[in-house]
């Protein structure tokens, strides 16, 4: 694994950028996974700015990591509706290439299903972002999830819906019980996969998830199996790894991306 330690979310928005706008210049046509949340928040900007310098984003596929089952059309808080305001209607990619699980379906184990085939029929994902949850999940997979699991329904934990309270007014009642989301398995297909964690509750699922074991208790740490792995973190986050003078003297910057 490859672990970067920044100095500000600006500088995780910004080297995450970068990745993308290198897979952009090195494939034609280009599966780019998307991750909501705060975390990913820094990256999507840095797009957007680089967009309204030129980037172009006509050749990206994008995909969505998870979806909130349930929540009805229009809600702010569907993750279909986030990514769209957060990024892709603001780089030019219109709603129908946005690809996800339909969370308004009623039979929404055929439409997992369905998605993940859509995935590996359309070849994959060349790159994957994720954050992390203080639980250690990826993707809305909570610890004990199948290390090997395919996309599918789960039910979040109370930690998580507690977490995710602050996206409904700080609301618990409101935060969806059930999701659909990309599998650990379907997660460590992509082939490169780069997580972002900024702040000190991500500290210690980072320390479990980078030096740990690999366990299906922190579902993150499967990525220690992946070949292709960028971990971004901010020093909050990085602040309970044993090795972070380690992976501060070790990371090599590369020149940073020219384009724009
Ligand atoms: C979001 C997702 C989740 C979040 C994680 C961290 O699509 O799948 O795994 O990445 O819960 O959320 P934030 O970034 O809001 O702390």
């Amino acid at each position: 694994m490859e672990v970067v330690i920044v100095g500000s979310e600006a500088a995780v928005g910004e080297i995450v950028a970068d990745a993308v706008c290198e897979l952009l210049e090195v494939v034609p046509e280009p599966a780019l996974g998307l991750a909501t949340g705060s975390s990913p928040l820094p990256v999507y900007r840095e797009l957007v700015r680089r967009h309204q310098r030129g980037l172009s984003f006509a050749a990206v596929t994008p995909y969505m990591l998870d979806e909130y089952l349930g929540l009805p059309d229009g809600h702010p808080q569907q993750y279909r509706a986030f990514l769209r305001r957060e990024f892709t209607d603001q780089v030019g990619i219109t709603p129908d290439r946005l690809l996800g699980p339909d969370g308004g379906s009623d039979r929404p184990d055929d439409a997992c299903r369905a998605y993940d085939a859509l995935i590996r029929a359309n070849g994959g994902i060349d790159l994957q972002i994720l954050g992390i949850g203080t639980d250690g999940h990826i993707g809305f997979n909570e610890p004990a999830s199948s290390l090997a699991s395919r996309t599918r329904l789960k039910t979040l934990q109370e930690q998580t819906r507690r977490d995710n309270a602050r996206f409904f007014d700080g609301d618990l009642d409101a935060v969806p019980r059930h999701v659909m989301t990309q599998g650990v398995g379907t997660i460590l297909e992509s082939r490169h996969i780069v997580l972002i964690a900024t702040g000190l509750p991500k500290a210690a699922s980072i320390a479990k998830a980078v030096e740990g074991p690999v366990t299906a208790m922190i579902p993150a740490s499967a990525l220690q199996l992946h070949r292709h792995v960028t971990i971004v973190l901010d020093e909050p986050a990085a602040s309970e790894l044993t090795l972070a003078d380690y992976f501060k003297a070790t990371y090599r910057q590369k020149p940073k991306w020219q384009g724009l």
